[in-house]
């Protein structure tokens, strides 16, 4: 009933009951009750300051919503549909438990405004826990690049075998991306970190407020400089989902190479049995359904990205209902990464590395045939040529079956008389590793300094 809404002024019509659903937010953006109640009371306490609303009823309205606070977090709150969102839900329930100072709560203020500071408050603390997962990540590669230390697998491109690496290296690439992602994280919660509240529905108030003040109440380096721009402005959410996708490509990424390693192909890892399941048809199965999953969940958040952006489109100033559109993107984002990274985070750590394997992997493919070709160069022969020299063992060792090591002095002889005996020591996969040590390489020196560099740095 129109009796019932706090806009029913206007209206002689109830609200038709669908139009009522259909057009409500509160089943969704209840989550956002703790950050409402804060803001409420950062501005109530501001208007009474500003002797814009009287102290008791300053007074009132704040313990009226800490009370209502504890109510929703007990789980005796009902939230109702007809009161649309969680705003007046709130406010609501407040007036008709204090009366007439709850009513004085909306002055010099918006839903526009409000919402737009409710959701800065909550993403502001959900990047800060997106952060807190991606340092528990990072642990778990560091960790597994220590324990490993010194393990040789075959590094790959177009996923043919090219060069032996440490697995170490191989995590701390990892290392990179979700040190990386941490930083986006980061700038994106700094350049969310401004007060729209104050924009009121769109072009400021004519109460003499105090945006300064709610500020720093509300822990914002500062106000939002344009009212149209503070109600209307998304770009803190469609910065998070656009971390948040480079983030997943980056899960998706690992979880494949996380696949692949699971395979009897493979066979280079074992995830642990709790973060797999059995077939139910075929009993000898161990699918890696966790990485699977996650790789999956990077599509739900492209799309995220992509429906808030859409949404955003050509919208013209200032508030616009379409924005109420912008939550259940950014809320199942900020759970999907979440979640995503909680589980890497405890799979990686757990994962056991099969090093035999991957040493005697990285044995074959003729991963060692870059250095006969650098061992050449440093002969005297030009680059171009020595890949010609050594094409052409390839080939040979291709028809005879054998590995570049196994050719005897004499049948490297026969493909430059610049191979002495002491090829064989250059062209093992341990030399082959440790001799790439400049920075931003394989080798053993190398990779054991950037763990020490960034167990520092973390
Ligand atoms: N539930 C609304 C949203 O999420 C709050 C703002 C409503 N403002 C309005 N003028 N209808 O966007």
């Amino acid at each position: 009933m129109s009796k019932d809404k706090l806009w029913g002024g206007r209206f002689s019509q109830p609200t038709d009951k669908f139009v009522e659903e259909f057009t409500a937010s509160i089943d969704f953006d209840k989550r956002l009750y703790r950050q409402d109640i804060r803001g409420s009371i950062a501005h109530a306490r501001m208007l009474g300051r500003q002797g814009i609303i009287p102290q008791t009823d300053v007074d009132a309205i704040v313990s009226g919503l800490e009370e209502i606070l504890a109510r929703i977090e007990s789980g005796d709150f009902d939230f109702s549909v007809s009161l649309e969102d969680i705003h007046m839900n709130i406010e609501a329930r407040l007036s008709a438990a204090i009366g007439e100072a709850g009513k004085r709560l909306h002055t010099g203020r918006s839903r526009n405004d409000q919402v737009a500071v409710d959701i800065r408050l909550y993403l502001r603390e959900e990047i800060g826990e997106v952060t807190r997962y991606l340092d528990l990540l990072v642990d778990a590669l560091l960790f597994q690049a220590e324990a490993n230390l010194g393990v040789i697998m075959p590094g790959y491109t177009h996923l043919q075998v090219a060069q032996p690496i440490l697995f170490s290296h191989h995590m701390l690439a990892y290392v990179e991306m979700f040190r990386r992602d941490k930083g986006r994280m980061e700038d994106c919660a700094k350049r969310l970190n401004f007060l729209p509240l104050g924009a009121g529905a769109l072009a400021g108030t004519t109460f003499p407020i105090d945006r300064e003040y709610v500020a720093i109440e509300l822990e914002f380096s500062g106000p939002t400089r344009n009212s149209l721009d503070s109600v209307s402005d998304r770009d803190f959410a469609l910065e998070f989902i656009s971390a948040s996708s480079i983030l997943m490509m980056h899960l998706s990424r690992f979880s494949e190479e996380l696949i692949l390693w699971s395979t009897s192909e493979f066979n280079f890892i074992e995830l642990s049995d709790s973060f797999c399941t059995g077939s139910s048809i075929m009993p000898q199965k161990k699918n890696p359904d966790v990485p699977e999953l996650v790789r999956g969940k990077t599509g739900r958040v492209y799309g995220n990205l992509m429906a808030l952006l859409t949404v955003m489109k050509a919208l013209p100033l200032a508030y616009n209902k379409d924005m109420q559109e912008d939550k259940e993107p950014l809320f199942d984002t900020i759970d999907t990464v979440k979640g995503s990274l909680k589980i890497f985070a405890e799979m990686v750590r757990e994962m056991r590395i099969k090093a035999e394997v991957m040493l005697q992997a990285a044995a074959e493919g003729f991963s060692n045939a870059t250095d006969v070709a650098d061992y050449l160069v440093r002969t005297g022969m030009p680059f171009r040529e020595a890949h010609e020299v050594v094409g052409k063992s390839v080939r040979y060792c291709i028809e005879q079956g054998k590995k570049l090591e196994e050719l005897t002095p004499a049948e490297w002889q026969g493909f430059s008389k610049q191979i002495g005996d002491d090829i064989y020591a250059a062209i093992t996969l341990e030399a082959s590793v440790n001799a790439r040590s400049a920075t931003g390489g394989t080798a053993l020196v190398r990779v054991k300094a950037e763990i020490e560099r960034l167990k520092k740095e973390i």
